[in-house]
């Protein structure tokens, strides 16, 4: 179906299906894969949020978008399509959040440097390096397709902490 004009689209949470699955590879980059990318971009900014999966708006497929400037500096959107890591050194803590997991923040172990090659959105393969914000992100979004979300990188009793308060949320109906 041909759509006019950016949708936001609704972001799945912690306990929604396919966002614990593993997602597949983008075999062709067609126009819908063009629509959802311009949609994820519109979704993510208005979350507002520094990165966004296709997992978490429901679809399958490795892909993310990112800007750790949330809008500011538009050189700083990434589309990343069958992102690979190339490399990942050092370690970093620091908290995190994520749109499908509202209301909770970890903190989380995290390379302090990762470089990503990926596929843009013309198809064109690039490598990006990361630090710091980005390499987290990178991180973070890379455990999306592979269906983990931050509270999987936890252990425990602050994962416990958190999976039951989502329970309580989701019996209550407030999830
Ligand atoms: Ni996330």
């Amino acid at each position: 179906m041909k759509q006019f004009g950016l949708m936001i689209l609704p972001i799945l949470r912690y306990g929604d299906s396919p966002l614990h699955d593993a997602a597949g590879p983008i075999e062709e980059i067609t126009d819908d894969v063009h629509t959802l990318i311009d949609d994820m971009i519109e979704t993510m900014y208005a979350a507002p949020g520094v990165g966004l999966a296709a997992p978490q708006v429901g679809v399958s497929l490795r892909l993310f978008v990112i800007d750790t400037s949330v809008g500011r500096d538009p050189s700083s959107l990434m589309v990343m399509i069958n992102p690979q890591f190339v490399e990942r050194e050092g370690m970093q803590l620091e908290e995190e959040g994520c749109l499908s997991v509202p209301g909770f923040n970890a903190t989380v172990v995290r390379p302090a440097r990762a470089v990503i090659r990926a596929l843009d959105r013309e198809g064109r393969e690039f490598r990006h390096e990361g630090t710091g914000l980005l390499a987290r992100a990178f991180q973070h979004e890379m455990d999306h397709l592979d269906g983990m979300l931050f509270v999987d990188r936890l252990r425990g009793i602050k994962r416990d902490l958190i999976v039951r308060k989502i329970r309580k949320l989701s019996r209550t109906g407030k999830w």
